[in-house]
């Protein structure tokens, strides 16, 4: 059996459903580039019968890029299959993924029909699309509910019509991983013609089980992936990509390998996350902001004796320059000295003992030490030179005027005063504060999430800037969130040496 596994990613199409998560066709194009230079082997670029704006960036996408296969969704139907062959007229390589709904919930209730009927109408729906493109997936929606042996009869035909990739959804998320993985060695043992196609796997993670499910379909014998970015799709999301692709490569033992240019999984992470306006949850899988960042002391000790202690995967791997030691109550001394030597100090035994206690004391008093906290418990400065901080905020902004902020910040007991203006409040108050504070800095991240849904909430901001390759976290709350925004920007800039 082939070793390599196809990574599918359909964060252009089932990514793309999510509410909120709609891009335009140059955005789209952008994304493709990215996931293109990652390396994945297709990417299922839209659904060209949904919205004219759908067909357009199908046929941009085919335009733009080169080495992926460009795949379009269509249902059974003969107009969505014409459609889609229209849009891939550019595609070097073109794929029409065509299916319908093979539970009896589908059958009965979504499409009110026969089984017999189903099977007539996914075999001519393959055999349509075959007039149009040599290669053409079939998907058999709702797989994961459906009954095997009638499945087994669905991918014998549909094979037999000249399907080349099989795919089987778990549509709704619901299988258990061992019964997906059962369903996947079913029809390699059941279909007489499956050495002809590819069994390719679509999980759903409505029980957080996508990416378990999508493992056992792999071991069972299924060489696609299909796949998103941060896992966004429908409801609870699809298999995310990079917790495939970094199993694949941490488990030797199973001896299957993707294309995938691992180090530009955070950075395509990244830019989907921002081009969509969906942030990745802070304790996600290999993306997540805390993926590589430590804070319990035990793990800090064990992480600066040898990284793998506790992490399984190097983070530069995934395009992550380091792993992070976050100074809290919970750290212990080497923790505190990993960061005294960073900042350039060394101390004995005696003097680190002494400034962990007032560091404790501190730490329990504050939710994160920062630099400038480390230097005043080390004695090298003087407690009036604490970190700057907002003491002033005026914006003026509207409809047919120009964004302009002046910031008040108080630095070493000084108030100092800046204006500017920008594309927007929060640009003119950035560039105000950069006035005052002057650090050459990259805005990596800039995240503002409410908390909970009225207009009364409190908004969290999380930035996270560049400066000389080293990355700086800043965090404030507000119910104003463009102070919460230039408070998380000060934080930031201030963690600067
Ligand atoms: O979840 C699903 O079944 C799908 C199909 C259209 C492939 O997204
Ligand atoms: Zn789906």
């Amino acid at each position: 059996m082939d070793d390599k596994v196809i990574i599918f990613d359909t964060t252009l199409r089932d990514g793309e459903q999510v509410p909120g998560c709609q891009l335009n066709t140059i955005e789209k194009i952008e994304v493709a580039q990215a996931l293109e230079a990652l390396g994945v082997d297709v990417i299922e670029a839209g659904f060209p019968i949904s919205s004219p704006g759908d067909f357009k960036s199908v046929v941009e996408i085919s335009k733009a890029v080169s080495n992926p296969v460009i795949c379009a969704l269509t249902r059974a139907v003969k107009k969505d299959i014409e459609v889609a062959a229209d849009a891939l007229q550019y595609a070097k390589r073109k794929r029409i993924h065509t299916g319908i709904g093979v539970s009896e919930f589908h059958i009965k209730y979504k499409i009110k029909t026969t089984p017999e009927e189903i099977l007539r109408r996914a075999a001519d729906a393959v055999k349509y699309a075959k007039k149009f493109v040599e290669d053409v997936e079939f998907y058999a929606e709702d797989a994961g509910r459906s009954e095997n042996i009638f499945l087994a009869k669905v991918i014998e035909a549909v094979i037999k019509a000249g399907a080349t990739v099989v795919n089987i959804p778990d549509t709704t998320g619901y299988c258990l991983p061992e019964e997906y993985g059962q369903k996947i060695k079913y029809l390699r043992e059941n279909v007489p013609n499956i050495d002809k196609a590819i069994i390719a796997t679509h999980c759903h993670n409505d029980l957080g089980m996508a990416t378990a499910n999508t493992m056992m379909g792999i071991i069972n014998g299924a060489r696609q992936v299909e796949v998103t970015i941060n896992g966004i799709g429908e409801r609870a999301g699809n298999t995310s990509l990079e917790e495939i692709v970094m199993i694949l490569k941490s488990h030797h033992d199973l001896k299957l390998k993707t294309d995938i240019n691992t180090k530009l999984i955070y950075s395509t992470s990244r830019l989907v996350s921002t081009l969509m306006s969906m942030p990745v949850q802070a304790n996600k899988a290999i993306v997540g902001r805390n993926a590589f960042a430590h804070s319990s002391g035990i793990h800090q000790d064990g992480v600066l004796k040898k990284r793998e202690n506790y992490e399984i995967i190097d983070p530069v791997e995934v395009g992550i320059r380091e792993s992070s030691i976050i100074l809290t109550a919970r750290s212990g001394r080497a923790a505190l000295n990993h960061h005294l030597e960073l900042l350039g100090f060394n101390f004995g035994k005696e003097e680190i003992d002494d400034i962990y206690h007032r560091f404790l004391v501190l730490a329990d008093k504050k939710k994160e030490i920062n630099d400038e906290d480390i230097k005043i418990l080390a004695g090298v400065v003087f407690q009036g030179e604490k970190s700057p901080k907002l003491d002033l905020l005026q914006v003026s902004c509207g409809k047919s005027l120009i964004p302009v902020a002046t910031v008040g910040i108080k630095i070493n007991g000084e108030v100092h005063f800046s204006t500017a203006s920008g594309n927007g409040p929060i640009d003119a108050a950035f560039t105000a504060v950069k006035q005052l504070i002057s650090k050459t800095v990259h805005l990596e991240e800039f995240l503002i999430q409410a908390i909970t849904k009225g207009s009364d909430d409190l908004g969290k901001v999380h930035i996270q800037v560049e400066h000389q390759g080293k990355i700086y976290y800043g965090f404030s709350a507000n119910t104003d969130i463009i102070t919460a925004s230039v408070e998380a920007f000060i934080d930031a800039l201030a963690k600067i040496n």
